[in-house]
């Protein structure tokens, strides 16, 4: 059983809609709380919506913790992280998944479903539900950016023309 039960959003695109269907039965297994944002079947559909879903409720605090997947978990990382306080964290290693969380307070695990099996999905996201943040120096490394996108926009205004 997993030590935190904190609920947890999960997103996938159609290349991951099996590993996500796989992780919201162990999830649920393990008596945790789990919003499934789609997609729902394997049509193909863009993982950026689905990216957007779940990073804008965690940038938002209305989740503390949110599962990303497709099929490399590229983009899906690539969406995530332009959202505010969204540390969203590549990881189909178990010691990545670890350290993301010791070191990097992760708040989005993002897995590539055409990377990695079912099995070790499973682990990864065991591990990283289990281990808590360091803080610490840790903290102080996390807060130089974690709100940057928004410091940058502010300090940019009326400067720059896109
Ligand atoms: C879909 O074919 C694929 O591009 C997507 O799942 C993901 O890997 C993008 O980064």
């Amino acid at each position: 059983m997993l030590e935190s039960k904190t609920p947890v959003i999960i997103g996938s695109d159609h290349a991951a809609y099996h590993l996500k269907e796989k992780l919201k039965a162990y999830l649920a297994e393990s008596g945790i709380d789990v919003e499934d944002v789609g997609a729902y079947s394997e049509d193909s559909v863009d993982y950026a919506d689905f990216g957007i879903k779940v990073a804008s409720f965690v940038s938002t605090g209305k989740f503390e913790r949110g599962i990303l997947l497709c099929g490399t978990g590229i983009g899906m990382s690539m969406v995530a992280n332009k959202f505010p306080h969204v540390r969203a964290a590549l990881c189909d290693d178990i010691f990545s998944a670890i350290m993301s969380r010791r070191h990097n307070n992760s708040n989005i695990l993002v897995m590539g479903g055409r990377v990695i099996g079912d099995a070790l999905a499973v682990e990864i996201s065991k591990v990283w539900l289990e281990t808590p943040f360091d803080g610490g120096r840790h903290q102080l490394r996390v807060e130089k950016f974690d709100s940057l996108g928004e410091k940058l926009k502010a300090e940019s205004k009326g400067k720059i023309s896109i």
